[in-house]
């Protein structure tokens, strides 16, 4: 097991598969930015699911036990379930889990737990449909995501877990709604905080709703109580209703970061390595991939970043309240 700068241990790593999504969010993929002459990355540039099976071996050998696929969309790469098949064998993962808009789910999510996938975390920012519509860059319906929702259920993942960004003046009104859905349903709701992540999205703190104000808007309607944290690199504070109905987690990276434990290390969709979310440099290694290097050439070149690595974005950003350090982009390495 390896640690870094700060004593912390690589726990977590988060795979991007690719940098397209069937989305435009406007807080991830503006349309103005996003739109059709877009170019996304051509499929040599991508990794191959055996060079991305090869590297992740690696990382689980330094001390990976927690996997997720992300994107962009994960579900929009070709045949995703035989990747998430190739990880599942891997000896010492313990977790395997996919983070999806769930509009591609109801043809895969049979398929995705057949092959291994422990776990899917659906996002859905609102139950609202015109501001649902507004939010995606009018690509979908919430009908569309709850039938995803539908679909990972009866194909046996539980508990679902739902990702909600929350906007000051876009969504931010309608979070009881949506609490009281996913208690009604059973499914675990994460309020997380708009984030700079990334250059493109006008990110200003004016459109934060802070987790204070979403626990106390909750609570008012919805009594919670705090619940411990289950494990030290947790990134969601936990609640529970006091009727007993279920919990309720707020992600509040921007008002109580939580870099102090953070052990998640980042792959993108092209073999770029990244210590932080809000990095601006990743460690290539695709090249050397590509090169000929032998894995205990590659095994060397993981561990020294990490080993150096000293990155705690959100700690030191608090005084930050405009969006303009360069910094990779939400859709290319998932959240
Ligand atoms: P589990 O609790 O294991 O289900 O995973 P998770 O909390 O990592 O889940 P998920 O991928 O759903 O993460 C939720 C969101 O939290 C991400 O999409 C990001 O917006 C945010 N997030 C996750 N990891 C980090 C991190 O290391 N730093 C920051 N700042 N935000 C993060
Ligand atoms: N701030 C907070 N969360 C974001 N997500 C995407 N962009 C941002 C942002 N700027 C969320 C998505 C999804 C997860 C991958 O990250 O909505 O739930
Ligand atoms: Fe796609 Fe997720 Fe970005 Fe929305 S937040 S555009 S669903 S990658
Ligand atoms: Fe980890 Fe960077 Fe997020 Fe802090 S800001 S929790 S170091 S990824």
């Amino acid at each position: 097991m390896i640690t870094d700068a700060f004593d912390r241990p690589l726990r977590d790593l988060r795979i991007s598969v690719t940098d397209r999504c069937n989305f435009r969010c406007t807080y991830c993929m503006p349309t103005e930015i996003f739109g059709e002459k877009y170019q996304f990355m051509k499929n040599h540039q991508l990794l191959s699911f055996e060079e991305i099976v090869r590297l992740t071996r690696l990382i689980v050998q330094l001390g990976a036990v927690k996997l997720r696929l992300t994107g962009g969309e994960p579900l929009v790469r070709q045949e995703i379930e035989k990747l998430v098949a190739y990880l599942a064998e891997i000896q010492g993962v313990h977790d395997l889990a996919m983070t999806t808009n769930g509009v591609l789910l109801p043809p895969k999510a049979a398929m995705l737990r057949d092959a291994g996938l422990k776990r899917v975390t659906i996002s859905l920012d609102t139950l609202d449909n015109d501001i649902f519509r507004r939010m995606n860059g009018g690509k979908a319906d919430v009908e569309d995501v709850l039938k995803g929702i539908r679909a990972a259920e009866v194909a046996g993942f539980s508990p679902i877990k739902i990702n909600a960004v929350v906007q000051r003046g876009v969504n931010d009104h309608t979070i009881v709604d949506l609490a009281r859905f996913c208690k009604d349903n059973g499914y675990v709701l994460r309020f997380i905080e708009y984030m700079d992540v990334g250059t493109r999205n006008g990110w200003v703190m004016d459109d934060v709703v802070t987790a204070d104000e979403i626990i106390q808007r909750i609570d008012a309607v919805l009594p919670i109580e705090p619940l411990p944290r289950q494990y030290a690199s947790e990134t969601s504070l936990r609640f529970r209703y006091r009727d007993g109905g279920g919990e309720l987690g707020i992600i509040a990276s921007v008002t109580k970061p939580f870099c102090g434990a953070c052990s998640r290390l980042r792959m993108s969709p092209e073999g770029q390595l990244y210590t932080c979310l809000f990095a601006t440099h990743g460690t290539d290694l695709k090249t050397p991939l590509r090169g000929g290097a032998t894995d205990d050439e590659l095994l060397d070149i993981i561990a020294h970043m990490w080993k150096k690595r000293s990155d705690r974005y959100s700690e030191v950003r608090s005084t930050q309240t405009t969006n303009d350090r360069d910094k990779i982009e939400m859709y290319y390495i998932g959240g």
